[in-house]
């Protein structure tokens, strides 16, 4: 038997793209939940489980209601505002939830690589993420390049660095750059899937890694695997780590 699943945000870029693909998996999807004409307004009694890319402002009556069922809930939604996050976390302690700003294997192994580079060139090396993405994307910087930069914090702790709060973009009487300084730059344009490279700029080299996404199909293909993951988890916020066993 398929399990029921809802996709949230069904009428959009993403959320065409994971009705699509769950077609092809022993996900079947029951209800396409979204605000556009033609689409389903919520998903009916026995959903299994539920794929959210939609908008933040959705997110936390969808996850409450989520919590109420005690079902699981994969988000891929980013932009939420700390109030909005509260709800999320809230929910996870009665329903097992997987989070991640970026659901494709390639960002998740840059991560890893990005935590390995902070840690071994260190502090000295300023890091400057740069993110790009469609024209049509609502919020910035993208939750990947906030997850880079969290990565990056990570490795230098291994080092006993102090963590940096985020710089994003630059503009006007700046001053020097600060020793330690993170900074993220968001690039609007086109139809770029999505592109992020962190780059650690020493005095003698640089070293850039990067990642381009071609199709959204990778990131949707992560987050139906993330929910047949998650079924029948112990409550609790997961992320793709600890679905692809990064951690
Ligand atoms: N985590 C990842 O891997 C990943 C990858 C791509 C996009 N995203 C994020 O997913 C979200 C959607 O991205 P997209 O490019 O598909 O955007 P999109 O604008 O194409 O689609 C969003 C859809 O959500 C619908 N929506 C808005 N409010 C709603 C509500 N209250 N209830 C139900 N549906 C509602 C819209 O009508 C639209 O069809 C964004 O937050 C984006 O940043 C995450």
């Amino acid at each position: 038997m398929k399990t029921k699943i809802a996709i949230l945000g069904a009428a959009g870029r993403m959320g065409r793209k994971l009705v699509e693909l769950a077609a092809g998996t022993d996900l079947e999807v029951v209800a396409k939940v979204d605000v556009a004409d033609g689409f389903d307004r919520d998903w009916p009694e026995g959903v299994e489980g539920v794929v959210d890319f939609s908008h933040h402002t959705a997110v936390p009556k969808a996850i409450g209601k989520a919590a109420a069922q005690g079902i699981a809930y994969v988000i891929g939604t980013t932009g939420l505002t700390a109030e909005e996050q509260a709800h999320v976390d809230a929910a996870a302690k009665k329903i097992p939830v997987v989070q991640s700003g970026n659901y494709s294997l390639g960002v998740n192994l840059l991560m890893e690589l990005v935590r390995k580079a902070a840690s071994v060139l260190g502090p000295e090396y300023d890091i400057e993420i740069t993110e790009m993405h469609h024209r049509h994307k609502k919020d910035a910087p993208s939750g990947t390049a906030l997850m880079l930069a969290k990565s990056a914090n990570e490795g230098r702790a291994e080092i006993g660095a102090a963590a940096q709060g985020f710089v994003y973009g630059r503009s006007g009487e700046t001053g020097e750059r600060p020793a330690g300084e993170i900074a993220v730059h968001a690039l609007r344009g086109g139809a770029v899937v999505g592109d992020h490279t962190v780059m650690f700029a020493g005095d003698l080299e640089r070293v850039e890694l990067t990642h381009r996404a071609q199709d959204r199909a990778a990131f949707a293909a992560g987050a139906l695997k993330a929910l047949a993951w998650a079924r029948g988890r112990a409550p609790g916020i997961y992320t793709m780590r600890d679905v692809l066993a990064l951690a």
